[in-house]
């Protein structure tokens, strides 16, 4: 026999792959993701919040990965950044807007990920199988690209011209995704900010027709926001189509949310969709600097005008995961995976 004195790299490897193949079917609930996934890989702004999506799919919680921390962990990691954008600074400043918050676009995530998370991994086979084995979340981002801008009071006709430029920005993030080795990705679509009480505030209009009736949110908003999630789908579907063997999932945010802007008090939001969780603050109002919050969240979908309180993002998790706001429904590929891995041939080894 060869000599034992230092152990060969590709016998690791190949005893890693072993040890995965025998830990990965432990689930046993009916319709659960963790069954489909081993961890969850997100990217984008605050509102990527992958704590609360993976308490419904039944996963690990998801630790920041920019959070100063040196850890050599290989799970699921969250790369999201609060008021992250899809473009980067230099796009903004090329049309002449200088408010970045974050100064993170989808890049610099991406590339944390590919330069400083990727790495970790000491064979190829074991990267491989991590990828193929991930939900990769990409966003809640592009949000933030068009809150800074319209807030600011840059002109609407401009911000609109922003969008294929963001649609871009995310789908080619996704495309690279896919050459790295993902096979799963959750790409969702804006919420309808229309009905954020930052928005209703700063674009309070006196003319009635602006203003949807049953939501009381911002028509051109709202209509904004469903040409970049159009624009975004039929994006998804081009890459879809390019790639038959990965699952590219849309995640329907604006319908999902829209549920309870039409109808609070069936979720338990008992005063209204439209205002802030803020006592001090006006209608809609919520730049106040002495506000305090209020006292029971849970009856605010608003948090702070532009976020939503955990009551409303947990509906909303859960509307993704348990009910029909994914494109194609998630749980319909879960199941595909699952009948795939009871009858998983090996996977080819690459070392
Ligand atoms: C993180 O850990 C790696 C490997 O242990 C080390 O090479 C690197 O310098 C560390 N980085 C920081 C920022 O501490
Ligand atoms: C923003 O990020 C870019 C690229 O990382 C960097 O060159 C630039 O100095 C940053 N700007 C600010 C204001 O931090
Ligand atoms: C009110 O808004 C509607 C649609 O947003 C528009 O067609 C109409 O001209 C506006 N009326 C006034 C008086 O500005
Ligand atoms: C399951 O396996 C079939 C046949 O090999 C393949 O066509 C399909 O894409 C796989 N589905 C998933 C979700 O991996």
């Amino acid at each position: 026999m060869a000599s034992s004195s230092s152990t060969n790299p590709m016998i690791i490897c190949l005893f890693l792959l072993f040890l995965s193949l025998q830990t990965k079917h432990a689930s046993s609930s009916p319709w659960s993701l963790s069954a489909c996934y081993d961890s969850i890989i997100g990217f984008g702004d605050s509102l990527a919040d992958t704590g609360n999506l993976a308490r419904y799919l039944d996963l690990p919680l998801v630790p920041p990965f920019y959070d100063g921390k040196n850890s050599s962990d290989v799970g699921s990691v969250n790369f999201a950044v609060a008021g992250a954008s899809a473009l980067p600074d230099s796009y903004f400043l090329s049309k002449g807007i200088a408010i970045r918050q974050a100064n993170t676009s989808l890049s610099d995530q991406l590339g944390w990920f590919k330069n400083k998370f990727l790495p970790k991994f000491q064979c190829p086979s074991e990267r491989q199988s991590f990828l193929r084995s991930a939900l990769v979340l990409v966003g809640e981002v592009g949000g933030n690209d068009y809150n800074h801008a319209l807030l600011d009071g840059t002109s609407k006709d401009l911000v609109f011209t922003f969008i294929p430029d963001v649609v871009g920005a995310i789908s080619s993030t996704v495309k690279e995704l896919i050459n790295l080795g993902a096979r799963t990705l959750i790409v969702p679509g804006n919420l309808p900010i229309g009905c954020s009480a930052t928005y209703l505030s700063q674009f309070k209009s006196s003319n009635k027709s602006d203003y949807n009736p049953k939501t009381g949110c911002l028509n051109w908003l709202n209509e904004f926001v469903s040409n970049h999630n159009k624009q975004l789908r039929a994006q998804l579907d081009l890459i879809q189509k390019e790639h038959p063997h990965t699952d590219i999932i849309y995640a329907d945010y604006y319908n999902a949310a829209m549920r309870f802007y039409l109808h609070p008090d069936k979720y338990g939001f008992s005063k209204g969709a439209l205002t802030a969780c803020c006592p001090k603050c006006g209608p809609y109002k919520v730049d106040n600097p002495e506000a305090e919050t209020c006292d029971v969240p849970s009856q605010y979908v608003s948090w702070d005008g532009l976020h939503l309180t955990e009551a409303a993002y947990s509906i909303l998790a859960k509307g993704l995961i348990k009910e029909s706001y994914t494109i194609p429904q998630i749980e319909q590929i879960c199941a595909n995976h699952m009948f795939n891995r009871s009858y998983a041939v090996p996977p080819r080894i690459v070392l």
